[in-house]
């Protein structure tokens, strides 16, 4: 069964249509990549999945259970959406760590917050998830002593912390100088191989072509094409996706 099901999810800003009738699935364990040219809607896809923003119509299931239903969002109470938003996890292009808090306590502010355990156990599990993202000598440094790209690990670590059936990324590493890059996309590589669920907004081409299991390319606010990545970046059908891919390996 999907872990995500995703149907007919329109989304306007001022009157003008920003996703237009989005509907696609994701099974557990899988990557998705989503990938497109700039105001495409990418990041608007991810709010509405994660309740930063609610979309006018459509359905969003998990694990087979109605988060959002456009029909009768309203009824939603603020604990319900903050229920549901506990289903998604999302790293930001911009880390958006507390300053004024360690490695350790970013991590683990979010479940102490929310009384998930004992403070003794949520200490042991924020440690192991720091180790995770390679920062174990790094537990009791501010954000403002590691690189961008230790931020951006601090942030994973962060966002892995409450559990989320799905974590998604938002260009995780188009903040980062290239160098610090690939620190970031092996540590999302190694959430891959211990079968995480991962939605991935990215520009890096390569990296979306080898991790993900499936690829969306959106183009004005619909999926203009989607398929595996050897479909997509090996035998794109549509023009618009060959225009895109075409125009984005310039870059290299
Ligand atoms: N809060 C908002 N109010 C009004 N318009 C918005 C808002 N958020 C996004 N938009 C518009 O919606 C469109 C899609 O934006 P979105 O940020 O989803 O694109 P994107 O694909 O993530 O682009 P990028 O690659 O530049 O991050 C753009 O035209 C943008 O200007
Ligand atoms: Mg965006």
């Amino acid at each position: 069964m999907a872990i995500l099901e995703v149907n007919h999810i329109q989304k306007s800003f001022g009157g003008t249509a920003v996703l237009k009738d989005i509907s696609f699935s994701l099974e557990k364990g899988q990557v998705l990549s989503i990938i497109g040219s700039s105001g495409s809607g990418k990041t608007t896809l991810l709010r509405c999945l994660n309740f930063l923003e609610t979309a006018e119509s459509g359905t969003i299931r998990v694990n087979g259970k109605t988060l959002f239903d456009g029909e009768n969002h309203k009824q939603l109470s603020d604990g319900e959406i903050r229920k549901n938003r506990l289903h998604f996890g999302l790293v930001f292009q911009s880390f958006n760590l507390f300053p004024q808090y360690t490695v350790l306590e970013n991590v683990m502010l979010a479940p102490k917050l929310m009384k998930k355990a004992p403070a003794a156990q949520l200490e042991q599990r924020a440690l192991q998830l720091i180790e995770k993202v390679g920062l174990s000598n790094r537990v009791n440094n501010y954000p403002c002593q590691l690189s961008g790209g230790q931020q951006q690990r601090v942030a994973i670590a962060r966002a892995l912390a409450l559990e989320p059936d799905i974590l998604c990324f938002d260009e995780p590493t188009s903040a980062l100088d290239p160098e610090l890059t690939g620190e970031v996309l092996r540590v999302i590589r190694g959430l891959k191989n211990a079968d995480r669920t991962i939605i991935i907004v990215t520009h890096e081409m390569e990296f979306a072509r080898s991790i993900s299991d499936r690829v969306i390319f959106m183009a004005d606010g619909v999926i203009e094409e989607e398929g595996t990545p050897e479909q997509v970046f090996g035998n794109p059908q549509s023009a618009k996706t060959r225009q895109f891919l075409s125009s984005s390996l310039e870059h290299f």
